[in-house]
């Protein structure tokens, strides 16, 4: 229980993340074609990775995550000959340097914080990986401190959002998708520069429901090598309830108090946060 985390450049990572890993991460070769999928745990990656894998014609293979397993990886990732996209919870600070040279298309997921904390805390609860928690009261002022997995999710989006304006990177919200996910489909693929029609946009869509991908998840046996999240490889813990305000359900009225004085007071210069004001 106490080594399934450890800590690298002062942010917790999975023990599956090896720190040889970690290490090399800058030796990672980037090709000019590559995706990386990018996300804060919790934040929808499995949703998009979905839409992106049920694109017809899309010539891609999904990989596993960057930051996923041992010095062997790239490796791993080298023998794919399709264009490759990768899931990461990296922030852009330690993304291979290649990725930022070779301007690799970049798409950024973000939730709000709020239900990114309770879906966070669930996970905790529920996957083997990660630490055990007792009660959401502890977990949250954990998720405050950025004692968690990948640390703080402030800092995450903050160090994002300064590059929100690369135009490799396509900044996508959880929110959006749920209120128009037509729409976030073909934000998506017109980004990836691929052509789709809307009735292709429509049955995208459909086979990218939360209930059509939770009862998938159930049949889908799990390869603990292929997988989105170097969280787990078990498909079962993502899919828990997938809406939006969830988190009311969780804190008290002090602890949304706190809450929103800590994201008033660190994300005062932030944009990207406006788009949440709806969901707090
Ligand atoms: P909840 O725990 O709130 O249900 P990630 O893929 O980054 O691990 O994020 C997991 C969260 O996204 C979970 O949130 C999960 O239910 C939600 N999710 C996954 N697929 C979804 C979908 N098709 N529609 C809505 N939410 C989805």
């Amino acid at each position: 229980q106490f080594n399934v985390l450890h800590r690298f450049k002062g942010i917790l990572f999975s023990a599956m993340s090896s720190e040889a890993l970690l290490n090399s991460l800058d030796s990672f070769d980037a090709r000019e074609d590559d995706v990386f999928l990018v996300s804060y745990p919790k934040s929808g990656t499995h949703w998009i990775a979905e839409v992106i894998e049920n694109i017809p014609n899309a010539g891609i293979t999904l990989t596993s995550p960057i930051e996923f397993g041992d010095i062997s990886k790239f490796e791993e990732l080298k023998m794919y000959s399709k264009r490759r996209v990768i899931p990461t919870h990296l922030s852009y600070d330690m993304l291979p340097m290649n990725i930022k040279q070779k301007q690799c298309k970049i798409i950024y997921i973000v939730r709000n914080p709020k239900d990114t904390a309770v879906s966070l805390f669930h996970y905790y609860k529920d996957n083997p990986n990660l630490p055990c928690i007792e009660t959401w009261a502890t977990f949250l002022e954990l998720f405050l401190r950025g004692d968690v997995v990948y640390g703080s999710w402030f800092d995450h989006v903050l160090n994002w959002e300064e590059h929100e304006n690369d135009k490799n990177i396509l900044i996508i919200f959880y929110e959006e998708m749920k209120e128009d996910l037509f729409k976030s489909i073909k934000k998506i693929a017109t980004f990836l520069g691929i052509n789709v029609s809307d009735s292709e946009i429509n049955k995208i869509a459909r086979k990218t429901s939360f209930s059509e991908m939770k009862n998938n998840a159930a049949k889908i046996n799990c390869d603990p090598n292929h997988t989105i999240c170097a969280l787990t490889s078990n498909r079962n813990l993502v899919f828990r309830k997938g809406a939006v305000g969830d988190w009311i359900n969780y804190f008290t009225s002090k602890q949304k108090r706190v809450f929103d004085e800590l994201f008033t007071e660190k994300m005062k210069h932030s944009e990207l946060a406006r788009h949440f004001e709806d969901y707090s």
